[in-house]
């Protein structure tokens, strides 16, 4: 079966190793298959449910797209374009504002984590953010969506908007219903501080990620400094549900080899941290390294970045505004 892969990403600065192994890195094997139509968006709706600095969100969208290719995704064979060039995105989501229920947003953990304490100061889009991903979705007739398992229980809800959206209206199957793509280990990539934690670009510590621009020291540094535990690599994994740091750099340094964990367990049994570390750095700098240079070689290279922008804005605009005008015949414009 052809499948359409839709997956999108934040432009809001330093993309990391979580974003990498948890998506991108996918991103990059589904677009290898010829059999499989894929749309990648810089989701810049999304980024400004948090306050950005214009300049900066300018710049971010182009690096985003730089680490998109420099990660290895084809700009010819794939759409890769900002989400608020194609207008559709954001008419869909009001649309489907309409369709799902407050009680469904309120069980998102994902807000109630970005908005702390004081829920009354968070903007109102970022509590009606999972929507807009819904439509960005549902917009592409996507089967499929690659990403990291933070974003689980958001697909569930695009599940389930797609679904009353189709009952709502007897128009049976035509949204359709996409299925999560996330990884069945190293789904979810921790921070280097702390285990119990996500990796995540918001953290106030740099030293709690490795972001793809990191040069071969900071790399070396980030991996001697991360947090560990007193003891010896375990020799079986169900020892690693109480170590949370060490199931984190054995997972990373598995997924970085494509090997199960269980393989890296069995080279590393007994043995201390300092040698563990040691070839983390190595293959983290093997794999970063030439993504890092090739991200600081596109980002000087505007032109071609906005190309690619451009060249999958008019094909994903295309798409989605066919797609909008029929959701507009259904609910009744005219
Ligand atoms: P964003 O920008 O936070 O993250 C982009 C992708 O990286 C994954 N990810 C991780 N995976 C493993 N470990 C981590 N520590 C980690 N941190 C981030 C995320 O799961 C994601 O796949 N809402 C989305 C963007 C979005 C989207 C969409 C995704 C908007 N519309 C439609 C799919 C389909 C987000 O904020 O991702």
């Amino acid at each position: 079966m052809n499948k359409k892969i839709f997956s999108g990403v934040q432009p809001t600065g330093n993309l990391h190793l979580g974003n990498y192994l948890g998506a991108i890195k996918n991103f990059v094997e589904l677009n290898k298959d010829e059999n499989n139509n894929c749309v990648f968006c810089v989701v810049d709706l999304h980024a400004i449910t948090v306050k950005q600095d214009p300049k900066e969100l300018r710049d971010n969208i182009r690096e985003t797209v730089a680490t998109f290719v420099a990660c290895g995704i084809n700009p010819e064979k794939s759409i890769i374009f900002n989400q608020s060039a194609v207008p559709a995105h954001s008419e869909a989501a009001w649309i489907l504002s309409c369709v799902a229920r407050m009680g469904w947003l309120n069980r998102m953990t994902q807000f109630k984590e970005k908005a702390g304490k004081d829920k009354e100061k968070a903007s109102i889009g970022l509590y009606s953010y999972p929507v807009l991903m819904a439509a960005d979705i549902l917009l592409y007739d996507a089967t499929h969506v690659p990403v990291g398992e933070d974003q689980k229980q958001h697909l569930e809800l695009c599940r389930d908007i797609a679904q009353k959206f189709n009952n709502d209206y007897s128009v049976e199957d035509f949204l359709k219903v996409p299925d999560p793509l996330i990884q069945k280990e190293f789904s979810r990539i921790m921070s280097l501080k702390d285990g119990t934690k996500k990796m995540s670009k918001s953290e106030l510590s740099d030293l709690s990620r490795i972001n793809l621009t990191d040069s071969e020291d900071l790399i070396v540094n980030k991996i001697k400094k991360a947090k560990t535990d007193p003891l010896p690599l375990p020799s079986d994994s169900k020892e690693l549900e109480t170590r949370p740091e060490a199931k984190n750099l054995l997972g990373i340094y598995s997924s970085l080899n494509n090997f199960t964990l269980d393989q890296t367990i069995n080279e590393f049994s007994g043995k201390n941290f300092s040698e563990f570390k040691e070839k983390l750095s190595q293959v983290l700098v093997e794999k970063i390294n030439p993504v890092a240079n090739e991200i600081k070689k596109l980002n000087k290279e505007n032109e071609y970045l906005d190309k690619i922008l451009l060249d999958g804005q008019k094909k994903a605009n295309e798409y989605a505004s066919n797609k909008l005008k029929k959701i507009h015949e259904i609910v009744g414009f005219l």
